[in-house]
């Protein structure tokens, strides 16, 4: 199956109420394992790649691993630039055959945001390239933004936001935040701000980062078998699954599939002290990886069935 663009994806997701899943991408089990959830789910998916997986794996060799996956799949899959810095990166990838790219200028003044969005979009939209831009700002490491406190998204910038920089997605601050530490006490999310940011703009496809859920269950595996991952937590999936009937179209997970994979190769090692064949831990790391994104579409997406 040839890389798909958001779009059609998008569409339908919206109208049915549910999301998809973008998923981050840095070597070959973990593609593997997320193309094994999708096709047992039956559920389109989203890979993304940051400009740190880029940097880790290579361009050239992270599209070869995606599209070896797309050769032996019939799945709808796009691929997606994740927090793209500059117009410089968003190009690179366009033309190294994304369909998708997110142009994160979030850090900066609104202008700046609009004029560099535009920048993109003009590129993109000429070559059938989708972009995604964010407004507002989360709380927590954002690759190139560390931000410290989040800044809600204001629903009225929002819509001119969009519609002046033309960008065809818009990832929105509402209380979620990157990583595996995103609430100090009780999980919460503004579900106000994200109904009257949807009802204003009506059809238009909202994304969410920071999505990832943090099961307790794997931040005890990790702890047992030697991790030290103190007081992680993140939101609660049927919050998640709330945002996805809200004009919430696409959920970034990131931190619980390094979180599935990381308790499952201590563990292993662990158990296996005399083990020293990588394929023997990264097996068990790409089931637990295919597990979590099984989990995810279910519990969080609603996406499957939805070839
Ligand atoms: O939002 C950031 C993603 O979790 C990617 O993180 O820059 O460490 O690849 P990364
Ligand atoms: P998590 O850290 O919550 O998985 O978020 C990932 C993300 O937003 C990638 O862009
Ligand atoms: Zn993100």
């Amino acid at each position: 199956m040839p890389i798909t663009t958001p779009k059609e994806m998008f569409a339908r997701a919206y109208r049915e109420g549910y999301a998809i899943g973008a998923f981050n991408v840095n070597n070959m089990e973990i593609i593997q394992g997320i193309m094994q959830a999708g096709a047992e789910e039956r559920s389109p998916l989203i890979l993304q790649v940051s400009a740190g997986a880029r940097k880790y794996a290579g361009q050239i060799y992270i599209m070869k691993l995606v599209e070896a996956a797309l050769a032996e799949s019939d799945l709808p899959v796009v691929v997606h630039l994740d927090h793209g810095p500059d117009f410089e990166l968003c190009k690179a990838c366009i033309d190294g055959g994304f369909s998708s790219v997110m142009i994160d200028g979030s850090h900066l003044p609104f202008e700046e945001n609009i004029a560099v969005t535009k920048q993109v979009v003009e590129y993109a939209h000429d070559r059938g390239v989708w972009v995604e831009a964010e407004l507002g700002r989360l709380a927590g490491v954002e690759e190139h933004v560390n931000s410290a406190q989040s800044i809600y998204t204001d629903p009225d910038q929002a819509v001119e936001f969009a519609e002046r920089s033309g960008c065809d997605s818009l990832a929105i601050a509402i209380g979620t935040s990157h990583g595996a530490y995103k609430f100090k006490g009780e999980a919460k999310l503004d579900f106000e701000r994200l109904d009257k940011i949807s009802s204003m703009m009506p059809g238009y496809p909202l994304v969410l980062h920071g999505a990832s859920s943090v099961p307790q269950e794997f931040v005890e595996m990790a702890n047992k078998y030697g991790g030290k991952l103190g007081d992680a937590k993140g939101v609660p999936e049927e919050m998640l699954r709330k945002a996805a009937k809200s004009g919430v179209c696409k959920i970034n997970i990131d931190s619980d599939i390094r979180l599935a994979m990381t308790a499952n190769i201590r563990k292993y090692m662990a158990e296996h002290p005399e083990a020293f064949d990588p394929r023997a831990y990264l097996k068990p790391a790409r089931e637990a990886v295919k597990d979590m994104v099984k989990r995810k579409i279910r519990n969080v997406l609603g996406s499957s069935d939805k070839i």
